[in-house]
């Protein structure tokens, strides 16, 4: 039997952030230059049917019995088993590897989430279309954000930009027009939980103000993703500005995630903002073809730890 793979890209979120977790709509790309990875291999000396994980990044490396029920990746398969309605699978060997930048707002738990739901479900020869792939991986988000919109595990599973809003099928947008985007990483660190969880504490507060600016976020998307099908660039570019100032109001921004938005802006970006949870992360960048590499250099310079280039062009791909 051969060894068998199942990928998914990083994501980053375009517009919408916070505001989506309160039923506003949000826009996210899938970032396919990094990926998480599981292989897995079967096992054909087994004494007893056994499941062996490794994954490197996090120093694990112990069989599925010694991991708990909600440890992410048994939580993974066996909602996976569950859902392929097997009860005792073949003994393998599951290998999870992942080049996406861990708690950084580029969607790794939901892609090591998805990408061992393939792979565990090819393996038991009996494939999960999209569809079931982010419902799974949102069950197993909930460990790891506690009210996830499903946002993450949707541009993950489905591999291409969406237009979402929680609780409803995602709508793919009809990209024509090419835009070109800089991610730029603070090297900064909080949880989305903890994030999200301040953000509730504001709104728990004065739910009149801060749900006027999650509308008003909501509606940036909206015009945002008339803007991205139209390739109108300027538009974009100050919508990303009138986010991140209602993210600010939120407060998850940062000193460092201000300084490289700065950065960005300065070197020549239309429009720049922080991406995902906040506090630390990644921000985007909006850039003309012509200006990506001073914008990179710029980002580098005020101590961005990795900056990766996107591009956004016809039919969705990335
Ligand atoms: O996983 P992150 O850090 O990209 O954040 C996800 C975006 C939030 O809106 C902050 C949370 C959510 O569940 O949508």
């Amino acid at each position: 039997m051969p060894v068998i793979v199942g990928r998914a890209p990083g994501k980053i979120i375009l517009f919408g952030e916070h505001a989506v977790v309160y039923g506003q709509p949000a826009i996210a790309i899938p970032v396919k230059s990094v990926k998480a990875s599981a292989h897995i291999a079967p096992i054909f000396d087994a004494e007893h049917a056994m499941v062996h994980i490794s994954a490197p990044d996090i120093n694990l490396n112990t069989a599925l019995s010694n991991l708990t029920e909600d440890h992410p990746i048994a939580k993974a398969i066996s909602l996976t088993l569950k859902q392929c309605q097997v009860k005792q699978p073949p003994s393998f060997s599951l290998q999870v590897t992942s080049t996406i930048p861990i708690s950084g707002g580029m969607g790794s738990g939901a892609a090591i989430s998805v990408a061992i739901i393939r792979a565990v479900s090819g393996f038991l020869g009996k494939p999960l279309p999209e569809k079931a792939l982010a419902d799974l991986a949102f069950e197993v988000e909930k460990i790891h954000h506690g009210t996830p919109s499903g946002i993450d595990n949707t541009v993950v599973a489905y591999q291409k930009p969406i237009f979402f809003v929680k609780e409803k099928p995602p709508e793919f947008l009809q990209i024509s027009h090419p835009t070109h985007w800089i991610i730029a990483d603070t090297g900064e660190r909080t949880p989305t939980l903890a994030t999200v969880a301040a953000v509730r504490n504001l709104h728990n507060e004065d739910p009149g103000f801060y749900g006027e600016i999650f509308e008003k976020i909501g509606k940036l998307s909206l015009n945002a993703r008339n803007a991205l099908e139209k390739g109108d660039i300027p538009v974009l570019g100050n919508l990303m500005i009138e986010n991140q100032e209602f993210l600010s109001e939120l407060n998850v921004s940062s000193p460092k995630l201000d300084l490289l938005i700065n950065a960005a802006r300065s070197a020549g970006a239309e429009g720049a903002k922080l991406s995902g949870g906040g506090r630390g992360g990644n921000i985007i960048a909006l850039s003309k073809p012509d200006h990506m590499t001073r914008i990179e250099d710029a980002l580098r310079k005020a101590g961005a730890i990795r900056v990766i280039r996107t591009l956004l062009s016809g039919h969705g791909e990335v």
